[in-house]
């Protein structure tokens, strides 16, 4: 999939530009506050129906404006165009792909997949286990059928839960939803613990590349003890859960432990370090997104040059180079990034919201 066409109205001080993207590499480039992280948030946005920086949708809007537009054309491997509409008021949205309209983030997400690596990005590693389980996820719910909807009920049945244990519902009510949860715990567990295991090799000739001398450890823990089944832990943590009001144990618990020479990455690596692994972890998911999906996502790379060093820089443009991705980079000034060696390149420059 790529992004052959973005005609933005109104999408943070991006008030009314319209421009097409090559297949390549597509570098956005511009002073401070020229816009050139909104441009590539707004591409991030019609994947997503939210932002990378902002959980506020006020923030995204123009300020002069009530309403932000976004007008895509995406085209598929087999270079079919897909139309892609989002109309964002401060109360309504609207999404339409294909003339059609789209009532379920998952399913514009499954037309057009984006992944994301900014500065902010380290906090996969620093931040709470959400921020790596939503890294597990996106991959999962990519390439693995029936995870969204496994997840789903999921979801459905632990609020359910917790709702009775916050209500003090008697225990043999509390516990009508284990079932349920149980098995689609194991589901999406399998699911996860699968895509993990195919990322690995991915991601480990990546690490071989960049911490040659390190040893750098993936571990993904489910969420309940390992050898029990979920049942018989809800069973076990009951009376905890019914004071606490929560269920603590079940794949809304999962993380991934990230070591890196027997120390957690979280402390015990410096903050350019956590970005070239975090950017790695990213590569590797877009690497097996490739193969297991047979087709490719969009990759954003806002601020390539923030923090990273000389060599680490040309490392991973070599990377990206190799990789048959339609790609977003982001630069202050254009000879920040060496392009040499790609065929197909696009530059845009950004000043003051527009695009010259
Ligand atoms: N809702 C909004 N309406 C209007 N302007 C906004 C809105 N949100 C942010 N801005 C402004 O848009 C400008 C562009 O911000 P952006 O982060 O895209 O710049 P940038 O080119 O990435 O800068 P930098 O090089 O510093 O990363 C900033 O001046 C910011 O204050
Ligand atoms: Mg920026």
């Amino acid at each position: 999939m790529q992004l052959s066409h973005l005609k933005i109205r109104d999408f943070r001080n991006l008030v009314d530009i319209e421009f097409e993207p090559c297949s390549g590499v597509n570098l956005v480039y511009g002073l401070n506050a020229s816009g050139k992280t909104s441009l590539l948030e707004s591409i991030y946005y019609l994947s997503h129906l939210r932002s990378f920086r902002t959980p506020y949708l006020s923030d995204l809007i123009n300020h002069h404006a009530s309403r932000l537009q976004l007008l895509a054309k995406a085209t598929d491997q087999l270079d079919n165009q897909i139309p892609i509409g989002i109309e964002r008021s401060k109360d309504s949205l609207e999404v339409r792909a294909n003339q059609k309209p789209i009532q379920r983030v998952a399913d514009i997400t499954a037309i057009f997949p984006v992944l994301a690596i900014h500065p902010d990005s380290y906090r996969l590693i620093t931040g709470s286990p959400g921020e790596r389980r939503a890294y597990i996820d996106w991959g999962v719910f990519h390439v693995e059928q029936g995870f969204f909807e496994a997840w789903q009920r999921y979801k459905k049945a632990l609020s359910q839960r917790n709702a009775a244990l916050r209500s003090g519902q008697k225990p043999s009510y509390c516990k009508l939803w284990d079932k349920e949860l149980e098995q689609s715990a194991n589901h999406i567990d399998l699911k996860r613990e699968k895509y993990i295991q195919d990322l690995y090799p991915f991601y480990l000739n990546l690490i071989e590349q960049f911490f040659p001398s390190q040893h750098v450890k993936l571990e993904y823990r489910r969420g309940w003890k390992k050898e029990e089944s979920l049942r018989t832990v809800l069973e076990q943590t009951f009376e905890r859960d019914l004071k606490r009001g929560m269920t603590q144990a079940g794949p809304h618990r999962a993380d991934l432990y990230i070591q890196v020479d027997g120390k957690s990455a979280q402390t015990g690596i410096s903050r350019g370090q956590q970005k070239v692994l975090v950017a790695l972890l990213k590569l590797a998911q877009v690497q097996q997104f490739s193969q297991s999906a047979a087709r490719h996502c969009i990759l954003l790379y806002d601020d390539l040059a923030a923090e990273l060093d000389k060599e680490h820089r040309k490392q991973i443009l070599s990377v990206l180079k190799s990789m048959p991705i339609q790609l977003f980079l982001s630069a202050i000034e254009p000879d920040q990034i060496d392009l040499q060696g790609w065929s197909d390149v696009r530059m845009f420059h950004v000043e003051q919201g527009n695009m010259n």
